[in-house]
């Protein structure tokens, strides 16, 4: 048996890329994981690129390979940094073996014996293969439903690593949904750069769903499925038919990413988001409206190129007015091949940071206040896990983290837990009942 030592950056699409690498390379080429890098004859690293950050973790984490690797070892780099620097990489670390795109993970084990190789083709569509079952979480299902992205937002550098948007045939994707059940998952996570924009254009057609709310229904018919999740859905894409889906279904967890970026229309528009604040206002009402225990979640870019003060007030404004549970920020950070990098204005990093922290330290505080609103409610918690401390953790339909006293024989279960105490990230409780 050879070893495969790999580590995934990221978003949830490069997990389940890695879980496609893995399972490929188990069935085909006969490898296990390892955990110790030492041993490994083979070290992949599945990177992103959406900041740069990840990109220059890249190359540190690359030259700790390469001291640490024992003879012979290949070192191969996989994901979206792999796409979009191709063979920038391979100068930089000339100790690299290969190269291969998010796009072409399925040709993994068509590059690992050829010295060099760069495999980065955006326009290769793989959305027809059959995917291997490899899965990294036993009661959760990452299932892809789309690749690529067509929206090119004038930040984001996912268009030109991942390709154009396509979405998978719904029976492809239902066979591998009862598959995923077969083997014990009772979470289905529904993957896609747009997730919610399912049906834009397919490789091949079935006579399947042909949009998103349509794919969710007939997910939810499949036995044995217990919660749906999806990411990372567009607010554009939110129309009333799906919203009331999401509040109606019960398979569909309470818990909703709705990716802000910016609270000013003048640079949403910048940012060829294609809605305005009181678009993205009106959904968020909407949803809260219909589910009132739903939890919100959001992305938010500060600095973004030309962002005044006043623009940061009305991203302070969405803030205040939607009090998101859970927030993902960042300063802007400007990537290749997109139009912001050379948008004139460019903030200077000192405001960005200024801003940063001012948007994280009000957020904590709603965050503490939307935390503590929890204690005293019932909520339905998935066990996945078990910790030393005789305790088992799992997440409630809303997504928050929930830790119990308890034993082995929680997991994998959904259990009803009253609400005791709350933390600014997790919550804890008691199995009710017992
Ligand atoms: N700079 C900062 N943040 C970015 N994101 C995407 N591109 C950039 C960038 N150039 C953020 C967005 C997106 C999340 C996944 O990453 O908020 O929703
Ligand atoms: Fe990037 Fe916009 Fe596509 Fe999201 S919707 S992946 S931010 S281009």
């Amino acid at each position: 048996m050879k070893k495969l030592y790999i580590e995934t950056l990221g978003c949830a699409m490069n997990v389940r890329d890695s879980e496609h690498i893995i399972a490929e390379l188990n069935k085909k080429e006969n490898y296990t994981l390892t955990d110790n890098i030492k041993e490994a004859d083979l070290i992949i690293i599945n990177t992103c690129s959406v900041r740069e950050k990840p990109v220059s973790k890249l190359f540190s984490e690359l030259g700790s390979f390469k001291i640490k690797k024992k003879d012979g070892a290949k070192i191969g780099v996989a994901g979206c940094t792999a796409s979009h620097l191709g063979k920038e990489i391979i100068k930089r670390a000339p100790y690299v073996d290969f190269v291969i795109g998010a796009r072409n993970v399925s040709k993994i084990t068509e590059v690992l014996d050829k010295k060099h190789a760069i495999e980065i083709d955006t326009s290769y569509d793989e959305s027809t293969y059959e995917f291997e079952d490899y899965r990294s979480s036993k009661y959760k299902a990452l299932i892809n439903i789309s690749i690529g992205c067509d929206k090119s937002c004038s930040f984001c550098i996912v268009p030109v690593t991942r390709g154009e948007e396509i979405s998978i045939p719904s029976s492809l994707i239902i066979n591998e949904v009862k598959r995923a059940v077969k083997n014990g998952a009772k979470e289905i996570v529904l993957l896609g750069q747009n997730v919610n924009n399912y049906g834009r254009r397919f490789s091949t057609n079935d006579n399947g769903a042909k949009n998103f709310t349509q794919l969710l229904k007939e997910v939810s018919k499949v036995e044995g499925v217990e919660r749906i999740r999806f990411q990372s859905p567009h607010p554009l894409h939110m129309d009333d038919e799906f919203l009331e889906e999401f509040a109606n279904n019960p398979k569909i967890c309470k818990q909703i990413h709705v990716p802000l970026q910016s609270g000013s229309t003048k640079l949403l528009k910048e940012m060829k988001r294609g809605y305005s604040k009181e678009w993205f206002l009106n959904r968020c009402n909407k949803i809260r409206e219909l589910v009132p225990d739903v939890a919100i979640s959001t992305d938010i870019i500060v600095g973004f190129p030309g962002e005044s003060e006043e623009d940061f007030k009305e991203t302070m404004d969405v803030l205040e007015k939607v009090r998101f549970d859970t927030l993902f920020s960042f300063k802007y950070s400007p990537r290749p091949h997109t139009p912001a990098a050379s948008y004139p204005n460019q903030v200077p990093s000192e405001i960005a940071s200024r801003r940063l922290s001012t948007l994280q330290e009000r957020h904590k505080e709603i965050q503490f206040e939307q935390m503590q609103k929890q204690v005293g409610r019932v909520v339905k918690v998935l066990f996945e896990d078990l910790r030393s401390d005789g305790k088992i953790a799992g997440r409630a339909d809303d997504g928050r983290l929930v830790v119990v006293k308890g034993s082995e024989e929680l997991l994998g279960e959904i259990k009803d837990v009253k609400i005791t105490k709350a933390y600014l990230t997790q919550l804890e409780g008691e199995i009710s009942g017992v």
